[in-house]
């Protein structure tokens, strides 16, 4: 560092920070609308749309409900979305595929190049037990093998229903290898993959589980997701997996969560060349509504503070339910 006399620095970092323009003007990161990913459920056979714990203004969407959504996020700005499917019937060996297929299919004839459409790509909302894959036959381990082929075909369905992405939040090995290779084989090569590649075993995605259906369940003896998830003390375990997931033909690598893994998403957005996401996850987004509500926090500042956060760590672009605010707590938190 240059060596300024003591008084003069000291100065300087006030005059930089006197006014509402300069500290615009001399700002390193600008979050943006554009800048975030708005996530959406659709669940099937369900009369009314239902609002989710912790999850203020977003919900688990009807058919119909979906679409207005759609229309109203437009509107605010948000052109982002990362689609998650609750179909109603469950099957342990299977991708259930065609409900949120049919979905795909009608946002994407309603919206068309209007909506960029990423589609979460994974078993737990359509296996009985709620778990990423399918399970071995002493049902005590996710199979890697048979869940990867069924992933794979997952990613095709979506892709030929008009997904623009497609994204395996699973963990399972050398998925994104399967899901390349199958989409080349059907000449979906426009279509791109967003890999949940450093994705950690985390107490954050409790509300999420109550959206998707997801959360482990039944009489199992496999009761959480820590043989498939990364452990969160175990960092380099992600840069194997972001890096292998590179290699294999990732457009977009992920860190997820956010704000307990700044530390992964700064390191790993530096090395490895590719855009990175971050996912704002269920648990972080109603930390921030929960303390807002309780009179704590400011609501637009805390979540813009967040998101700040991401883009300073080197994201490019941010899941967060909070998109469809961000216009609105953008211009508050100014
Ligand atoms: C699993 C999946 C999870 C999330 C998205 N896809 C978590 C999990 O149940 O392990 C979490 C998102 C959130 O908490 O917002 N396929």
């Amino acid at each position: 560092m240059m060596d300024y006399p003591e008084h003069d620095f000291l100065i300087s970092q006030r005059r930089i920070r006197q006014s509402p323009h300069i500290r615009s003007l001399a700002r390193q990161v600008h979050v943006q609308v554009e800048k975030l990913i708005q996530p959406l459920f659709v669940v099937e056979s369900l009369q009314q749309r239902e609002s989710i714990p912790g999850l203020t203004d977003v919900y688990r969407d009807t058919s119909d409900s979906l679409i207005r959504q759609v229309e109203s996020d437009l509107e605010r700005g948000v052109k982002s979305f990362l689609l998650f499917g609750v179909p109603e019937a469950k099957s342990p060996h299977l991708a259930k595929t065609d409900f949120l297929a049919r979905k795909i299919h009608s946002l994407k004839s309603r919206f068309g190049a209007d909506i960029f459409l990423s589609v979460d790509v994974c078993l737990c909302s359509t296996t009985p037990h709620g778990h990423c894959g399918i399970l071995n036959d002493s049902l005590d381990h996710v199979d890697n093998g048979s869940t990867v082929i069924a992933l794979a075909e997952a990613a095709r369905d979506y892709a030929q229903a008009g997904a623009d992405c497609v994204a395996p939040s699973d963990m399972m090995d050398h998925r994104i290898q399967a899901i390349r290779d199958v989409l080349d084989h059907h000449k979906l090569d426009r279509t791109l993959i967003m890999s949940y590649s450093a994705k950690f075993h985390s107490a954050f995605y409790g509300p999420f589980r109550v959206a998707a259906d997801s959360a482990p369940k039944g009489n199992l003896k496999l009761t959480d997701r820590a043989t498939y998830q990364i452990d969160p003390a175990h960092p380099r375990d992600a840069r194997v997996s972001s890096e292998r997931d590179a290699v294999e033909g990732a457009d977009i690598l992920m860190v997820k969560p956010g704000l307990p893994y700044l530390d992964v998403l700064a390191e790993l957005s530096k090395e490895i060349p590719l855009p990175w996401a971050v996912y704002e996850v269920s648990g972080e987004f109603a930390s921030v509504e929960l303390l807002a509500r309780e009179g704590l926090m400011n609501r637009a500042r805390g979540h813009v503070e967040l998101w700040t956060g991401f883009m300073r760590a080197g994201a490019s672009m941010i899941i967060t339910y909070g998109a469809r605010h961000a216009r609105d707590w953008l211009k508050e938190s100014e």
